[in-house]
């Protein structure tokens, strides 16, 4: 193994533990430095592991140790992070949606182009072993040619638990930005990229409580469609049904099915590394054993990915395919909004497979 790629965080909020931990343990990364708005929040999240810096973000950015900005902070704040990375002339992997809109996307990626530097983006979920062994069933033809897929989340909203939970509420939140990247990147992975979308959606109600932390009992506005629904048309022809929703209170509905010509295939949780893999037969479902993907991974599996993809070839967790999700999303509330089908104008590459193995290199 060469050097530890050096990791500089901005944004220390509620996932950034997850990442902490997966930087501690994997020898391919290195924690060198931290930022956020609010420096008390960033000292906290990194008291646990011995000589990160806190910096403040332009310190951070100018940092010569720092060979990419590791970008968790809000949505809405993506697209300016990345871009201060990119021009600080480093890379950038983002938490998922890579950006707020594909118009701030797309500024991010041309950026990017011009200083030759890279841009990752989350979910890297569908790196691990549950999206990773159902794709290498379908490569393997186990389901003969793919024909359709349905794709579920149903919760009655993040408000619950998250202690800042306005993010959620407002444009690059909601069911559909929040969770659909983890869904429409494993859709992506399983059936190739999208050609148009029909949808529907609804709100509804105009407030949310918070429901933990020191903000319980605050309401907080609700500017995104809380209900979205709709069919995704893949360019193979195959039809992925998609429901989302921070409304429905709960449901028994597997995450992912794949229904081919010759079989079905149950997906796992795609917000998740691993979780079982079940294929139809005469005798019923059976279980598929782990057969591809990045086995123990946790979040933050997606930057050893992206050091270990030689330069100038497609990362799998990467910024055209995280553009292409997000304008299937944007595509997709437009339909809803005017109830005609949209042609989704970007496309991309089937993130290329992963081979099972650890983590752990
Ligand atoms: N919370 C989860 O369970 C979860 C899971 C997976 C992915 N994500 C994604 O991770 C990202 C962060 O989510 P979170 O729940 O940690 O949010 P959070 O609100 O808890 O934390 C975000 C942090 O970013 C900081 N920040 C915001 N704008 C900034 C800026 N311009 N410069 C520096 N710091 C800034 C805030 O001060 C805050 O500490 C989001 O994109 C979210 O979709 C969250």
């Amino acid at each position: 193994m060469g050097q530890p790629v050096n990791v500089g965080v901005v944004g220390c909020g509620a996932i950034s533990a997850q990442y902490f931990q997966t930087i501690d343990r994997l020898p391919q990364l290195r924690l060198v430095a931290v930022a956020d708005l609010d420096l008390d929040r960033a000292r906290e999240a990194v008291r646990p592991y011995e000589g990160v810096d806190v910096l403040g973000v332009a310190e951070l950015m100018a940092d010569p140790r720092v060979d990419v900005v590791l970008n968790l902070t809000v949505p809405a704040a993506h697209a300016e992070v990345a871009l201060q990375a990119i021009a600080a002339g480093k890379d950038v992997y983002c938490e998922k949606p890579l950006a707020a809109t594909t118009a701030d996307a797309a500024r991010v990626l041309e950026a990017a182009a011009a200083a030759r530097v890279r841009v990752g983006c989350a979910p890297d979920t569908v790196l691990g072993t549950g999206t990773q062994t159902a794709r290498n069933a379908i490569d393997d033809g186990l389901i003969g040619r793919p024909i359709a897929a349905t794709a579920t989340m149903m919760t009655p909203g993040h408000e619950r638990w998250h202690p800042n939970p306005d993010f959620y509420y407002v444009p690059g939140g909601g069911p559909l930005l929040d969770m659909g990247p983890y869904y429409i990147s494993s859709l992506v992975t399983l059936l190739g990229p999208v050609a148009s979308v029909i949808g529907a959606a609804s709100r509804t109600r105009p407030k949310r409580t918070i429901g933990s932390g020191p903000r319980q009992g605050e309401e907080i506005p609700v500017l995104v469609d809380t209900h979205v629904t709709g069919v995704l048309v893949h360019a193979s022809g195959a039809l992925s049904t998609l429901v989302m929703s921070f409304d429905g209170v709960a449901t028994k509905a597997p995450n992912i099915e794949v229904h081919g010509e010759k079989g079905s295939l149950v997906v796992p949780d795609p917000n998740r590394f691993d979780g079982q893999v079940l294929i139809s037969g005469k005798d019923g479902w059976q279980e598929l054993p782990e057969s591809a993907g990045y086995i123990g991974a946790g979040r933050g599996v997606g930057l050893i990915d992206f050091a270990a993809t030689p330069a100038g070839k497609e990362l799998r967790a990467g910024g055209s395919l995280a553009f292409h999700v997000l304008d299937v999303m944007e595509s997709l509330l437009a339909a809803a909004g005017s109830g005609a089908a949209v042609t989704v104008a970007s496309t991309c590459e089937r993130p290329r497979p992963v081979a099972l193995h650890s983590s752990v290199s």
